[in-house]
């Protein structure tokens, strides 16, 4: 609910720019249309198939580097939690009175943990990984959860084609105009 109310916001602002702003120009003299690299910048959604991934690539083992380095004071060596969440492991316990939700015991999309990961984290530095180590990083989560191999590399379609464990214990989305 929050998020459709923060979009209807967001688009009313963007029409609003569109059709009086070239009035607004010369009525304050301030303000311009942004550009679409501007814009760019901002775009940075992944589709949960996968769509708008970057090129490049990463590996388990420059993932666990990286993970070492940057996320392991937080999260734990093995991803077990800490100060962040745990990471890693609770398969099949989703169902249960315990759940312990982790990226693969819960999430449903491999996509949205480079999404997640390049947009959020490190928390104390978001936005700052190169595409390179935010698909490291995810390869080394996944791998942590035995959702990849130890030699795996991980690129917009390998990502992609991974399969979480929980992903049909989502209830699917029932709106009409929704494609399913
Ligand atoms: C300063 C502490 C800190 C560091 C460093 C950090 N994280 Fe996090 N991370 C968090 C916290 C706190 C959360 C929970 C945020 C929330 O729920 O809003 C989180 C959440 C996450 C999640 C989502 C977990 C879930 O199931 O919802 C992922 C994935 C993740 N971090 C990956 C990383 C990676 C990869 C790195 C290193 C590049 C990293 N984090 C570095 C604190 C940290």
């Amino acid at each position: 609910m929050r998020l459709r109310e923060t979009c209807g916001v967001g688009f009313a602002i963007v029409l609003c720019a569109f059709s009086s702003g070239v009035q607004a120009q010369s009525l304050y003299g301030i303000g311009r249309p942004a550009t679409a690299t501007e814009i760019a910048g901002w775009n940075i959604d992944i589709g949960r198939d996968g769509s708008n991934l970057p090129e490049g690539s990463g590996s388990v083992s420059h993932g666990r580097k990286v993970f070492a380095q940057l996320c392991a004071s937080c999260h734990g060596e093995k991803g077990e939690g800490g100060l962040g969440d745990r990471l890693a492991g609770g398969q099949g316990t989703i169902g249960t009175p315990k759940p312990i939700r982790t990226v693969g015991s819960y999430w449903p999309y491999a996509p949205t943990l480079f999404d997640y990961i390049r947009r959020a984290m490190p928390q104390n530095a978001p936005q700052s990984l190169s595409d390179e180590d935010v698909y490291a990083v995810s390869a080394f989560i996944l791998n942590l959860n035995g959702l990849v191999g130890e030699n795996a590399t991980l690129d917009a379609k390998s990502l992609a084609a991974v399969k979480m464990p929980n992903r049909d214990s989502f209830v699917g989305d029932a709106r009409p105009d929704v494609k399913r």
